[in-house]
């Protein structure tokens, strides 16, 4: 039986998903930088948070005042969301290995647990696993959070940068396995004229039938529109 769709809110890319992501599942989105990767996850919150689903923002980068400035630019104001609990953004330090470390084990369960949110993003899971200095406690901890991400029953946009010599493979090669899907953001710099073209393909997605097909997007003042009529030139 098909799962349940949640809505990205990001036109076209539902399209091809034939709805949206499937209820429930880990998606990651992978992309090298500029490529609109915090802003895809935050547009499936905001998207989230029409519908009146709490909704959890991780954060390793930006600070919550920086990720409020950032969303505004797209005519996205998450004030009214924070002040009713509606929106929980939880910003861990990278500088702070220790500290980070161990909230990532005690705190962040909890919070996200009791904040009973039906979507999570967190971003950006490179630096969460440069927190971890060897290999099997980096892979250890992606497991358990994903682990915990699935008990929630909520549905989760975990982004990645990815490798420089190659572009498919997240810098880690580890949330690929994990997640239940993948989009990949590329952004070709060969169109003619010198013009960047971004595109988007869905690399994975379990339990689903989806589109294969490689779709150009653009990032506009009210987000990203991904133009799932077009075909790549
Ligand atoms: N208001 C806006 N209108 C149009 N385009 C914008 C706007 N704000 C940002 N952009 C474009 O989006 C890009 C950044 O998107 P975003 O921060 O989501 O990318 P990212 O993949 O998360 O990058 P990084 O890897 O650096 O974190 C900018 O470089 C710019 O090209
Ligand atoms: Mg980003």
């Amino acid at each position: 039986m098909a799962s349940n769709r949640v809505k990205t809110g990001i036109s076209g890319l539902d399209e091809m998903l034939q709805g949206g992501l499937p209820e429930n599942h880990i998606v990651l989105v992978m992309g090298s930088f500029g490529t609109g990767k915090t802003t895809l996850g935050l547009q499936f919150l905001v998207e989230g948070l029409r519908q009146a689903e709490p909704c959890i923002f991780i954060s390793l980068e930006e600070d919550k005042d920086s990720i409020m400035k950032n969303a505004a630019t797209f005519g996205w104001d998450l004030t009214p969301a924070l002040e009713a609990k509606k929106l929980g953004i939880f910003k861990l330090e990278p500088s702070d290995a220790k500290t980070t470390i161990m909230r990532i084990k005690s705190d962040l369960p909890k919070f996200v647990k009791s904040f009973g949110a039906k979507r999570v993003v967190l971003d950006s899971v490179s630096l969460l696993n440069m927190m971890f200095s060897d290999e099997n406690e980096r892979r250890s901890n992606l497991f358990n959070l994903c682990q915990l991400l699935r008990t929630t029953g909520a549905t989760s946009v975990l982004t990645a940068e990815v490798k420089d010599d190659n572009p498919r493979s997240s810098r880690d090669g580890l949330a690929e396995y994990t997640a239940d899907g993948v989009l990949l953001l590329q952004s070709d710099e060969n169109k003619e004229g010198g013009e960047v073209q971004l595109t988007i393909r869905i690399m994975k997605m379990r339990r689903t039938a989806h589109s294969r097909r490689v779709k150009p997007y653009s990032i506009t003042d009210k987000g990203i529109v991904v133009h799932a009529g077009a075909d790549v030139f």
